[in-house]
């Protein structure tokens, strides 16, 4: 069947996973459901206990064409909360209660619903609806704050006369509204298109001699996911890195250093063509004074010194030269991580610092997750608890984006020095 008269870009064949929970607005899901089929999703949806006493499951059978899942271990299934998200491209709850984004933002899974979002990878759109002044309480506000931070899409509720007759926050919001925030989320973000980022990622290896060098513990792999996750948002990047083992990122141009000296040349020589820049390399402070040319001896000596010399601070530098790029640092902290990354955003002149305590389990170094404060020069903070790297990336961009968003709109247009 295909109605026509529907808004806005086609849904043609995209999986959807429509979450329905105990909200009296669970029947406005069934509204959502045809405008979603209508618009050519393909939608499965999964129902908590609590909305089972709203809607039936039949309704949202019949309307879908799928069987509808309110179970995570349903007898003779395959498991549902591992092949949904999976196959999803997109989450949608709609009505979402209070529970249901608190058990969310804290990570639970007690039914199939919250345990899907624990193994998802997809986009996730939150509708919320609540009623008795529940949108305004510290706890909801908080969970709420969460998972925007964790990169979901939650809508406002629409204020208005609620089920209980009180009026107030808490009415879900329009058909329209949800729909156009499912479309966004599913059309690439483009937003850093006309931006160009010089990253850079990894550790640098300072000789001794020909077969030693002084190095530190980075992977890369938290730059190498801001640059593929700033290409893919339409940014032309050029990613100067250490040696790592990490995988090239497609459509990156690609500068590969070992020293610190080599970095330095690297990413000076290409300021001037960068709109920012984002310091995610872990760059020794110290190289060796007299590195030599021929393996170093042992020579029968039980002891040995090695005089070592200050590297430049790439960053600093380039922050001291820079025009009108926005200038991204990381501050890699194992104590008072706050303190020592607000005094080094000042230091070094930045815009935004993104402080990293790499004592934290699971994150840092290596791991294939991370957890960061994002920190700006007019002591703004962002909390982002541990995610995948790749993800994290993208709440860095995103708080960039904005940062170079309000620069740009407060500066008269400077001339860009061509080349680079
Ligand atoms: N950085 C740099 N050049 C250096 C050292 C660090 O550009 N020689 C950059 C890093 O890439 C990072 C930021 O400065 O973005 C902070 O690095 P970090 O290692 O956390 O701190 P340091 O400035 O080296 O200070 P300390 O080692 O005393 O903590």
């Amino acid at each position: 069947m295909r109605i026509f008269g529907s808004t806005g870009p086609t849904l043609t064949r995209k999986r959807i996973v429509l979450g329905v929970t105990g909200s009296i607005a669970a029947y406005k899901a069934v509204s959502l459901l045809r405008a979603l089929v209508r618009d050519g999703a393909i939608v499965q949806v999964v129902m908590t206990q609590s909305a089972m006493k709203f809607v039936t499951p039949l309704t949202f059978e019949v309307l879908s064409g799928h069987p509808v899942s309110t179970e995570v271990f349903e007898a003779h299934q395959e498991m549902k909360h591992l092949s949904l998200p999976e196959q999803a491209d997109a989450i949608v709850i709609a009505p979402a209660t209070a529970n249901c984004i608190a058990k969310a933002a804290l990570g639970m899974g007690d039914d199939l619903l919250s345990t899907m979002l624990l193994t998802s990878q997809c986009p996730l759109i939150v509708a919320p609806a609540m009623d008795g002044g529940m949108w305004t309480h510290p706890s909801v506000i908080e969970h709420v704050g969460t998972l925007r931070a964790r990169g979901a899409i939650v809508l406002d509720p629409e204020e208005g006369p609620l089920a209980s007759g009180r009026i107030g926050h808490g009415r879900l919001a329009e058909e329209t509204t949800i729909l156009e925030a499912i479309q966004t989320a599913l059309a690439p973000r483009r937003d850093w298109q006309g931006q160009r980022i010089l990253v850079s990622a990894g550790p640098t290896q300072e000789p001794i001699d020909p077969v030693r060098f002084i190095s530190n513990r980075s992977s890369g792999k938290m730059g190498y996911a801001i640059a593929e996750a700033a290409q893919a948002r339409g940014a032309q990047v050029v990613l100067v890195t250490g040696p790592t083992a990490v995988p090239i990122p497609r459509g990156v141009e690609v500068v590969s250093v070992d020293t610190a000296e080599e970095m330095t040349k690297a990413m000076s020589t290409r300021l001037a063509w960068s709109t920012a820049v984002i310091m995610a390399a872990a760059v020794a402070d110290f190289r060796p004074m007299h590195p030599v040319s021929q393996k170093i001896k042992k020579q029968g000596r039980s002891e040995q010194t090695l005089h070592l010399e200050r590297t430049t601070d790439i960053l600093a530098s380039l922050s001291a030269q820079r025009t009108t790029q926005l200038m991204v640092g990381f501050a890699a902290e194992t104590n008072d991580l706050i303190a020592h990354a607000q005094d080094k955003l000042t230091a070094k002149g930045l815009d935004l610092i993104v402080a990293n305590d790499v004592t934290t389990e699971g994150a840092g170094f290596g791991s294939d997750q991370n957890a960061a404060t994002l920190i700006d020069r007019q002591g703004g903070l962002t909390e982002l608890p541990l995610m995948p790297k790749r993800a994290l990336a993208d709440a860095i961009l995103n708080r960039a984006h904005e940062l170079l968003q309000s620069r740009q709109s407060h500066q008269a247009p400077t001339p860009i020095a061509g080349g680079r």
